[in-house]
């Protein structure tokens, strides 16, 4: 295993590129099997979570080719319809070719997923939704055993939880919803970016459906789809997590050809800390100061403040000059990051959903672990401020969602390199 050692204090100045959105990549690959034409997917980040799913599509039969940050599946050749544990343990994300598989087969046996670090992750309205939709359901072995002999149609589907919406049950129904018959309602649907774009390739690819971006999506079925080109979304959580490392070590940074308007909800409350944030139709540029203001945080579903920046926004207001109250209303157990944070010398106590986040003057650097994705990326944005010697082990989980993280920082001014993991 690979550990990052920052040493920390650079000013980090210029601009890095985003990448394509992995959240929208992985539904949108996953979708692509539900025909028997190629698609040509452009824009995709080569990063461990493609790599996974490149590696389930061809399990099922696929010929995938991924070559220059494009991505050529010809699924054609697809005869199975199973999902094991190894994959399915390994990215939690590949539930989304549970719906691509019951809408092109019927039917679909896929592991299920358990819980992770960030909370028990329940797949109930992934399920509730295909079985609106007609999909037989049972559980057996720890696996979903789904089957749709009596044929695919259309219903009216409330899809929210105790939580929300969810982002992968609504990628789901939408799936099975475009090749059922009749008229399917999705009623407290995601509105994240990721969704559009899956929508957006369903729809070149000849499924009907109306209200995209909105709660409300209404899906006509249509008999039959094509494989079709299309470019990913750039990633908005990418885009914040460089954004907020210019803020954090004081300098000026831009993220170009990325998408100012997904990012409405992390720009104010940015904004709101003092730190300068100016974008234009698809850059983002901030310019730190030497101390911020705190601001309380809500993460909320889209188009609220997104759960996946709130672990790089802690790390942040850990030197704000205040106290900062984050609440975590999409995955309420989402804090294991504030206590390596601690380690570094922040102050941040953790009360049930809520993180009292009180800046401190200075951070120091430390030996942390990381323990998911984004947890990993805060640990690094810390580690680039700290004084002294940052050490982020376990950073494998950082390379499932950011592609050339270290290079970009790096290009950036950052002190960050890679070394071989002694203490494991
Ligand atoms: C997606 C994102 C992930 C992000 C999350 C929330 C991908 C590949 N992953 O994950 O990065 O953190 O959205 O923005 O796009 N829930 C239920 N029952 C379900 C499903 C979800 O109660 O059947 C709950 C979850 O526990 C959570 C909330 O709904 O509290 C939102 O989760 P969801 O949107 O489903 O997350 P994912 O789609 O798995």
């Amino acid at each position: 295993m690979d550990k990052f050692v920052i040493e920390g204090g650079k000013i980090l100045n210029g601009s890095i590129t985003a990448s394509g959105a992995k959240n929208s990549v992985l539904p949108i690959l996953a979708a692509s099997i539900m025909t028997d034409s190629k698609s040509v997917i452009h824009g995709v980040p080569k990063l461990q979570d493609v790599y996974t799913m490149v590696k389930i599509l061809e399990y099922l039969g696929a010929k995938v080719v991924f070559k220059n940050n494009t991505i050529e599946i010809d699924p054609s050749t697809i005869a199975r319809y199973d999902a094991p544990y190894e994959f399915v343990k390994t990215m939690r994300a590949s539930i989304s070719l549970l719906g691509p598989m019951v809408a092109r087969a019927g039917k679909a046996r896929f592991s299920l997923p358990g819980g992770c670090v960030i909370g028990p992750r329940p797949i109930d309205l992934h399920i509730k939704g295909l079985q609106k939709l007609g999909v037989d359901i049972k559980i057996e072995d720890g696996f979903i055993v789904a089957d749709a002999k009596n044929g695919l149609k259309g219903n009216y589907i409330f899809l929210a939880g105790a939580f929300g919406s969810s982002v992968l049950a609504t990628a789901n129904v939408m799936c099975v919803a475009a090749l059922s018959k009749g008229e399917t309602v999705i009623e407290f649907a995601a509105c994240e970016p990721e969704i559009t774009d899956l929508a957006n390739f369903l729809v070149k690819m000849g499924a009907k459906i109306t209200g995209i971006g909105s709660p409300c999506i209404i899906i006509n079925g249509v008999k039959k789809l094509k494989g079709v080109e299309h470019k990913i979304i750039p990633d908005r959580i990418e885009t914040g997590t460089f954004l907020l490392a210019g803020a954090i070590t004081g300098g000026r940074v831009t993220v170009e050809k990325c998408q100012p308007m997904h990012l409405g909800a992390f720009i104010e409350r940015l904004t709101e800390t003092g730190v300068q944030v100016k974008s234009g139709k698809n850059y983002i540029t901030v310019s730190g100061i030497p101390r911020w203001k705190p601001v309380d945080v809500v993460t909320f579903a889209y188009p609220g403040f997104p759960t996946d920046l709130q672990a790089q926004m802690m790390a942040f207001l850990s030197l704000a000059d205040g106290v900062s109250v984050i609440t975590e209303k999409v995955f309420p157990e989402r804090f294991i990051h504030a206590g390596e944070l601690n380690r570094l010398g922040a102050n941040i106590q953790l009360d049930g959903s809520k993180a009292i986040v009180k800046g401190v003057e200075k951070l120091l650097g430390a030996k942390v672990m990381a323990s998911d994705l984004r947890a990993s990326a805060a640990l690094v944005l810390a580690g680039l401020v700290a004084e002294g010697r940052t050490e982020v082990s376990r950073i494998y989980h950082l390379f499932r969602g950011y592609e050339k993280f270290e290079e970009k920082l790096r290009a950036l001014g950052a002190s960050i390199k890679r070394e071989k993991d002694t203490l494991q």
